[in-house]
């Protein structure tokens, strides 16, 4: 599809994600969907769990899936995605989106988009909507169920849509070089190094980084931005240079560092 512009929305920039308890950053969330909602671009948009999913997945140790997990833990892991889901879409409404929830436990098996789904985002865009999923708890056919992170579905979306841009908007530069430096790696390719710590369910900046490769990999102009800094996130969906990491393949291997 033409013009699509893939938006990860990070669970650490709409939700106050270092808490235990649930709190939406709502600051943030109104700002970064009211900056989207003026670019006038057609979206597609996946938010992260944040403070209402990775630590309700975590103590529900949902990642490893049946037995280590049960049913109940998922549930009340997809439960709390809900919640969050509807808040964001509520603000999207507000902005003038069409908002239209896409809850991928209900379309997601084995961590994969197949193409009669991903062809309901592309007819969804087609009516005038903005497709809406989520980091999820989705069924497995190994262990029951399994976690597919935002960061999966956002680069396989891009992918499958053959989007123009894929962001992962989130509350830090980009990748940085290890976190207490904050070096910022303008330019991230498969050979790059750098340290990454991570305490949530679906691997932090490392998983990110994994995902924005095989988007970059097929062609998808991808790149890791802070979108707690305002005007970020508007400015690279119209396509103008900012402050960020961009994800790109190498093909000839060229070692950056
Ligand atoms: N080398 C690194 N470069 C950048 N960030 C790093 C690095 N190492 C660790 N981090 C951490 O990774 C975080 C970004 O990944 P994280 O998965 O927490 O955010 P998110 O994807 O926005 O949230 P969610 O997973 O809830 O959607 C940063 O906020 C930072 O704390
Ligand atoms: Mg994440």
């Amino acid at each position: 599809m033409k013009n699509v512009v893939v938006v990860k929305l990070g669970g650490s920039v709409i939700t106050y994600k270092h808490k235990s308890a649930r709190g939406v950053n709502t600051h943030n969330l109104e700002r970064v969907i009211a900056e989207m909602a003026e670019t006038r671009k057609n979206l597609v948009v996946i938010h992260g769990g944040g403070s209402f999913g990775h630590s309700v997945a975590l103590k529900n140790k949902v990642q490893f899936g049946k037995p280590i997990s049960n049913n109940k833990g998922a549930s009340e892991t997809m439960l709390s995605m809900l919640e969050l889901n509807k808040v964001v879409l509520e603000e999207m409404l507000k902005n003038g989106f069409a908002p239209i929830s896409f809850p991928p436990h209900s379309f997601v098996l084995d961590k994969r988009i197949k193409k009669p789904f991903w062809q309901i985002f592309e007819r969804a865009i087609s009516e005038g909507f903005t497709p809406v999923t989520y980091g999820d708890v989705v069924l497995d056919q190994k262990t029951g169920f399994t976690i597919i992170s935002g960061d999966q579905l956002a680069s396989q979306l891009a992918i499958q849509l053959k989007a123009e841009t894929l962001i992962f908007a989130t509350a830090v530069d980009g990748v940085y070089k290890d976190y207490k430096s904050k070096n910022l790696i303008e330019v991230v390719d498969q050979y790059t190094n750098f340290k990454s710590i991570t305490k949530d369910a679906t691997g932090g900046i490392k998983n990110k980084v994994e995902q924005a490769l095989l988007a970059a990999k097929a062609g998808v102009n991808t790149l890791i931005l802070n979108a707690t800094k305002p005007g970020l996130l508007k400015k690279a969906i119209l396509n103008e240079e900012v402050k960020c990491s961009k994800i790109v393949w190498r093909n000839h291997g060229i070692q950056t560092s």
